[in-house]
């Protein structure tokens, strides 16, 4: 599989319960090395811009309240099979639904507030990386 790219995003209800951690450390288990991150306190309009794909769609307002209602800590991860292998990690979007081990599984509250995002294509993930990363944010290095 190709080395690749993608953003992760540890959401506000996983910020309020401190588990940033528990996350990173899932991250790295899975051979997901971080090459970028930073806090951020997103306003409605960003979030909003983010999550563009899911306009008018009937949760679309609720989801940017949500993510602009405290921090994100936001990544990028660098990999094989980056994209479905932290797709993997995470688990299905609802965690009543999420494979056992998954970090929804373990982390998420609902449908909405589910701890972490993930993209899920290379074209999001060409996107949402560029969307909170100037290219001279990710750093690359030799790690393991
Ligand atoms: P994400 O983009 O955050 O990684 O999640 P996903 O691909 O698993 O799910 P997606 O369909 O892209 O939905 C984006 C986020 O919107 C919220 N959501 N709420 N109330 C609802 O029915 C509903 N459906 C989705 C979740 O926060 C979901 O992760
Ligand atoms: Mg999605």
């Amino acid at each position: 599989m190709a080395n690749e790219r993608t953003l992760a995003i540890i959401k506000p209800d996983a910020m309020e319960k401190g588990i940033i951690g528990d996350i990173v450390q899932r991250m790295e288990e899975h051979n997901l090395k971080v090459i970028g991150g930073k806090m951020l306190k997103l306003t409605k309009e960003r979030a909003e811009g983010f999550y563009a794909v899911h306009k008018g769609k009937p949760f679309f307002n609720d989801l940017a309240k949500f993510m602009s209602s405290g921090p994100c800590f936001v990544l990028c991860l660098e990999g094989e099979g980056a994209i479905i292998r932290w797709r993997e990690v995470m688990g299905a979007t609802n965690p009543e639904e999420a494979a056992e081990g998954t970090l929804r599984a373990d982390f998420g509250t609902d449908i909405q507030c589910n701890a972490v995002h993930g993209s899920d294509s290379a074209e999001t993930a060409r996107f949402e990386v560029s969307y909170f990363f100037e290219p001279h944010e990710l750093v690359q290095y030799e790690w393991m």
